[in-house]
C-alpha cells in the first residue's frame, strides 16, 4: 500500500520532468504512450487497485484519477503549445517570403542524342526532307535480302546479328530497312530521313556498344545523280559541324548502293594533337536491285541513300570520348547538355 503511494508520487514527478524535456510533438507522443498507453505506467498502477480492499480503494482510486488527469492535462497543454509555436513559425516564414529568391531545383536537360537528332532534322527539313520511322524488330528481308545482302554475306553472321529464334526476324542492324519500307509504301519523289536505334552483337568498349543510333536518308526521283548526293552531304555536314570542317569522299562498298562512298571528316578531339580522318557515314546511289525490291522501276527513277552513326556524330560534336556514358543515366554528364 505504502508502495503504491510512493509509486504514484514517483510517477507524478517523473512525468513532470519528462514533459519538460520534450522538445517537439514526436517526443511528446513517446511520453504519452509511456504513461497513458495500453501497457503504460498508468495501466500498470491501476491494475494494482484490484488487490486492495474497499477502504484502500477509496483512498487510491482518487489518487490514481488525479495522476491520470494531471498527465492528460500536461500532454494537452504541451500539444497546444507546440501547435502554437508552429503557427508562429509559419507566419514568420510567410512574413519574410521572398518572391525573388531562386529555388535550387535540379534542371532537366536534353540527352545528346535528342539534341543532335533535332539539329539534324532541322537541317534536312530545311532541304525538303520528311522525318520517317521504322520498327526496331525487323524481318530478315527488309534488313538483308531486300537490301541486296545475299545469304552468304558476312554481315548476316550470327555473331554480329541479334536473331530471333527461327531466323526470320532480328533486331535491325542498321536503319537501312526503312528504305525498303518507304519505297513500298510511297511513290517517288521521295526525300526522307530516319533516326533510330540499331543493334549489333558486339563486345562493348569506349567506341563500341551493342546498341547505337543511326540516321538514314534517301532521296529518289528522276535524274538523281551522285552530284546531288555530294551536294546534300556537303551542305548537311558543314551546317552541322561548321563551315571550316574538312570533308573527304572516298569509295566504299555496301551491297545496297552502286557506286558506294564513305565520307570522312578531319577532326581532332585534342587541339594539341594532329587531326585525324574520322569516318562519318556510308552513302551511295541506290542499287537497282534495291529499287526493284521496293517496287520502284530503276529504268525511270534513281536515288541516293546515306546512313550515319548518330553516336559518332554526337561524340564528335560534343567532345565525348567514351560511348558507354551516352547510355548511362549519369546526371553529371547529362546536365552539361
Ligand atoms: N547501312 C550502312 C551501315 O550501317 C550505312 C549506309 C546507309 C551506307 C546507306 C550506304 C547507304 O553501315
Amino acid at each position: 500500500m505504502k508502495d503504491l503511494k510512493t509509486r504514484i508520487a514517483q510517477a507524478h514527478s517523473d512525468f513532470s520532468k519528462e514533459l519538460h524535456a520534450c522538445i517537439n510533438e514526436q517526443a511528446l507522443e513517446i511520453v504519452r504512450i509511456k504513461y497513458l498507453g495500453r501497457q503504460g505506467i498508468l495501466t500498470d498502477l491501476m491494475s494494482g487497485l484490484s488487490e486492495l480492499n474497499a477502504e484502500e480503494k477509496k483512498v487510491f482510486g482518487p489518487l490514481l484519477n488525479e495522476l491520470k488527469k494531471n498527465i492528460q492535462d500536461g500532454i494537452m497543454q504541451a500539444k497546444a503549445e507546440f501547435a502554437h509555436q508552429q503557427k508562429e513559425a509559419e507566419a514568420a516564414k510567410k512574413a519574410h517570403f521572398d518572391v525573388t529568391a531562386q529555388p535550387f531545383y535540379p534542371q532537366g536537360s536534353l540527352h545528346p542524342y535528342t539534341r543532335i537528332t533535332q539539329e539534324i532534322e532541322d537541317i534536312f527539313i530545311s532541304m525538303g526532307f520528311a522525318v520517317a520511322d521504322g520498327p526496331e524488330l525487323e524481318t530478315e528481308f527488309n534488313n538483308f535480302t531486300g537490301l541486296n545482302i545475299p545469304a552468304d554475306h558476312p554481315a548476316r553472321d550470327e555473331a554480329d546479328t541479334f536473331w530471333l529464334p527461327g531466323f526470320t526476324h532480328l533486331l535491325r542492324t542498321h536503319t537501312s530497312p526503312v528504305q525498303i519500307r518507304t519505297m513500298q509504301s510511297q511513290k517517288p519523289p521521295l526525300a526522307i530521313i530516319v533516326p533510330g536505334r540499331t543493334f549489333r552483337n558486339e563486345a562493348t568498349d569506349a567506341t563500341h556498344d551493342f546498341m547505337f543510333m543511326q540516321l538514314e536518308g534517301i532521296y529518289i526521283d528522276k535524274n538523281i545523280s551522285i552530284s546531288n548526293l555530294r551536294a546534300t552531304i556537303n551542305i548537311f555536314l558543314k551546317k552541322l559541324l561548321g563551315d571550316t570542317i574538312e570533308l573527304r569522299f572516298r569509295p566504299g562498298f555496301f551491297p545496297f548502293v552502286e557506286p558506294g562512298i564513305e565520307v570522312d571528316a578531319l577532326y581532332s578531339f585534342d587541339k594539341n594533337k594532329p587531326a585525324k580522318w574520322l569516318e562519318l557515314m556510308g552513302a551511295g546511289m541506290i542499287h537497282p536491285n534495291v529499287l526493284r525490291h521496293g517496287g520502284i522501276d530503276p529504268e525511270i527513277y534513281s536515288g541516293f541513300a546515306f546512313g550515319m552513326g548518330l553516336t559518332r556524330l554526337a561524340m564528335l560534336k560534343y567532345n565525348i570520348s567514351d560511348i558507354r556514358i551516352m547510355h548511362s543515366s549519369n546526371t553529371k554528364f547529362l546536365s552539361q547538355f
